[in-house]
């Protein structure tokens, strides 16, 4: 069933075909990869989800993110402490409370307050979690034999410049978990042999290039959460064996250009949680072998562009949590041995699809947006998989919105299509009136339509939904429900505008001749449609500036976009929803204003007391619901446009919201407003019943009708009801009515 699914999607989707035994390497669309040796091509979202696609089980291979040197060392690192006994002691001289095998001596958690006396053979000495408050000079002068040494949680405060003095064979040397503040110069210069000086989690705020004399062998050196403000000017002349230097969670200001000069050795080099905001041109040229830099959770807001040109070994780049504010075109040339990328939570403003082009071999990506993704196709494994949106597992993650997606749906489509059969039912006097809402209602109508696909969307995709994230968002289906929501809001808006605007006329300048007769008024509905359908299309005409303008989300509606889109695209969708569309609103807002005034003043001087107040009321109450309505459906959407030019970040979850429950309030509505609460209708609907049930005709009935305007349309009828009962004849009500 699965299988079948995905195959569907496959052909579906991307036309893509598969040729199942033949053997010649399938060269795979962007955002497709080869299955191993078959010959077959997945969507990039299918590889390492845990379910076996391919058949041979290569989409499931190399999932983990293992490149760089992480690993490797990791796992030396954390065997170091691990020690190896042989059963017997040769040890002629320990504390009793310390465990001797062969030549190793441990005092674990022994309560020592200082360097035990032993046998000049030691070669291992484990002192972890004692008292030692500090080491005086020549401590360790007696044991040259001593190859290791563990002084781990131990507030020591203070080491004498002499302290490991003779220590020629030391290899391994820990003192994290101390209270060290300063390391004197020249403090390791009898360390000829050591190769892994451990320093973690002490307050040390500064070293020196001389501190690092004598260790010619120094491999490894680690300073993770110290106080370093600054590193020596060359961290490596005096250790230019050194292989790894983590420096994680100090509070290093600045690197330059001369920091990294002499480091030819160095493989990995971590610097994450710095405070680094500068990082000249240059810093790493020297880097020939490195294979893993993290930057990360530092405050670097600029990168040279040729920053990493020289790091032609680099596995692995972490540039995770900087405050960058963009990234070069070409900041990633030259990385060819790249496999992982982490630029989580950075804005790419102008991403492209170059910039990542030239890393061929990279297999993992890990971008701030699911959007990013369609920018490096072709890298196997990109983060995050889906958008806020969706989950992983739905189109539609909330089940609030699962539901009232088909429920909104439904009263749309229901509610429009019964006053479209109402109106077609029922002969209107006012044609031209009756065939703008209808047109209204068709508008409204396609927004059910749309929501209805979503929905149908949300259940294709259900429970799978990462897999087909990036396929659906960039499918043509998706563009075109897209393109039909936006014609559909678009055409709505343009419609209401212009009944507005013409029962604004006829109320506000009752004597006027200026109102559209039939022709106009078809020539007028026919434009608006074409002007919608243009709006709706004109981002699939250049793909290149527009990007793809529907697909930024699961729901295809492209209202909010972040400072990383398209410019064209961003806007386009901000011309549309900040420009045509509050402008439109504020003509509303104005004109249901001036039409309220207008008929107070006309009802004060034409009726009497009591009757004027029922009516006024009721005209109040539709003016209100009628801007009320067109309120709720829009100012989300100007406040989301509003806030994404002000920069603020908007979850994606909001547009799934807004899209789902406040946009269609006005197509839900439309009908109810324009039609169905009307009195007019009420009236003639009660009349039809009436006839129906007693299955004859009056035709005198039908004159009284015609001749009395019932039906009229809302608001507009109360004023003119008036002004017709009190100076005019039924013709000037007639253009208002049905
Ligand atoms: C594909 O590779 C597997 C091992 O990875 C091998 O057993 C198999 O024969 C190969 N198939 C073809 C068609 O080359
Ligand atoms: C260590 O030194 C003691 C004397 O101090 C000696 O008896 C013992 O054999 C030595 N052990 C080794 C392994 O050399
Ligand atoms: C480092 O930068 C300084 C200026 O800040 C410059 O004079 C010097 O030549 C640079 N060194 C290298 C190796 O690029
Ligand atoms: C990059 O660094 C961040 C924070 O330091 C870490 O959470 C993330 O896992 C790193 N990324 C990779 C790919 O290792
Ligand atoms: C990609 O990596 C493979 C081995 O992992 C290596 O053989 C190949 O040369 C690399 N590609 C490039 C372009 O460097």
């Amino acid at each position: 069933m699965f299988l079948l699914l995905h195959f569907v999607v496959l052909l579906d989707v991307k036309g893509f075909a598969l040729t199942e035994g033949s053997t010649i390497t399938p060269v795979c669309p962007e955002g497709y990869f080869p299955c191993g040796n078959l010959t077959k091509c997945l969507p990039r979202s299918f590889h390492c989800d845990g379910v076996n696609d391919c058949g041979d089980g290569a989409d499931e291979d190399n999932c983990g993110d293992t490149s760089g040197w992480a690993t490797i060392f990791g796992t030396i690192h954390g065997n170091a402490d691990e020690v190896t006994f042989a059963p017997e002691c040769f040890l002629t001289q320990h504390p009793r409370r310390c465990d001797c095998r062969g030549t190793e001596l441990e005092c674990v958690n022994a309560g020592l307050r200082s360097v035990p006396p032993t046998s000049g053979n030691v070669t291992l000495l484990s002192l972890k979690k004692n008292k030692i408050r500090s080491l005086p000079d020549k401590v360790f002068i007696k044991y040259t034999a001593l190859r290791k040494i563990f002084l781990q949680h131990n507030c020591i405060r203070h080491i004498s410049r002499k302290a490991f003095v003779g220590l020629h064979n030391l290899q391994i040397l820990y003192l994290s978990h101390n209270c060290i503040t300063a390391l004197r110069p020249g403090l390791f210069k009898d360390l000829h042999q050591l190769a892994w000086l451990i320093l973690d989690d002490n307050p040390i705020t500064s070293i020196s290039q001389q501190l690092f004399t004598g260790l010619n062998s120094l491999f490894f050196l680690s300073m993770v959460n110290n106080c370093l403000e600054a590193l020596p000017k060359q961290m490596c002349v005096q250790v230019p064996q050194l292989n790894w230097m983590d420096l994680e969670g100090n509070r290093i200001k600045y690197l330059t250009n001369s920091t990294f000069l002499s480091c030819d050795a160095l493989t990995v080099l971590f610097l994450p949680r710095n405070q680094i905001d500068f990082v000249p041109e240059k810093t790493f040229s020297s880097l020939k072998n490195l294979g893993e830099l993290d930057l990360s959770g530092n405050m670097i807001t600029e990168l040279p562009a040729h920053i990493f040109k020289d790091l032609k070994l680099l596995q692995k780049l972490n540039l995770s949590s900087n405050p960058l504010l963009h990234l070069h075109k070409n900041q990633f040339e030259g990385l060819q041995q790249l496999q992982s990328l982490d630029l989580e939570r950075i804005e790419i403003p102008n991403i492209n699809t170059r910039m990542f082009q030239p890393m061929r071999n990279l297999s993992h990506i890990y971008f701030k947006n699911f959007r990013y993704c369609s920018y490096a196709p072709h890298v196997r494994i990109c983060v995050p998989l889906t958008d806020g949106i969706s989950s992983l597992e739905d189109l539609l993650a909330n089940n609030i919105l699962r539901i009232f997606v088909w429920v909104i749906a439904f009263i749309t489509c229901s509610g429009n299509l019964f006053v479209i059969g109402m109106r077609s039912f029922i002969k209107a006097e006012n044609t031209t009136h009756a065939m703008s809402i209808k047109i209204l209602c068709c508008a409204d109508c396609l927004m059910g339509v749309y929501l209805f696909l979503v929905g149908f969307s949300d259940l294709k995709y259900r429970g799978q939904y990462q897999k087909y994230a990036l396929v659906w968002t960039g499918s043509v289906q998706c563009r075109l429900m897209g393109a039909l929501a936006m014609l559909s809001t678009e055409a709505s808006v343009l419609l209401l505008t212009y009944l507005t605007l013409e029962k604004f006329l006829v109320i506000v300048f009752p004597f006027s001749n200026i109102r559209p007769g039939k022709r106009q008024t078809s020539a007028i509905l026919l434009g608006i449609w074409i002007v919608g359908f243009l709006i709706a299309v004109i981002p699939f005409w250049n793909e290149d500036y527009f990007g793809n303008f529907y697909g930024k989300n699961g729901v295809c509606f492209p209202l909010y976009y972040d400072q990383a889109e398209d410019t064209g695209s961003k806007g386009y969708s901000l011309g549309i929803f900040l420009g045509v569309n509050l402008l439109a609103f504020l003509i509303m807002v104005f004109s249901y204003g001036v039409m309220f005034c207008s008929i107070q003043r006309t009802a004060l001087h034409t009726s009497e007391v009591r009757s004027r107040l029922r009516r006024e009321v009721a005209v109040a109450n539709r003016f209100l619901i009628i801007v009320c309505s067109d309120a709720i459906c829009w100012i989300p959407v100007f406040v989301i446009k509003i806030l994404s030019l002000l920069r603020v970040e908007v979850p994606d979850t909001v547009t799934s919201w807004v899209v789902v429950f406040f946009l269609p309030v006005n197509s839900a509505l439309n009908p109810v407003l324009y039609t169905l609460t009307t009195s007019s209708f009420k009236d003639k609907l009660q009349q039809l019943l009436h006839r129906h049930r007693r299955k004859s005709v009056s035709q005198t009935q039908k004159t009284s009708l015609s001749a009395s305007i019932v039906w009229t349309d809302d608001s507009s009828s109360l004023k003119l009801g008036v002004l017709n009962k009190v100076t005019f004849g039924d013709s000037i009500t007639k253009p208002m009515s049905w």
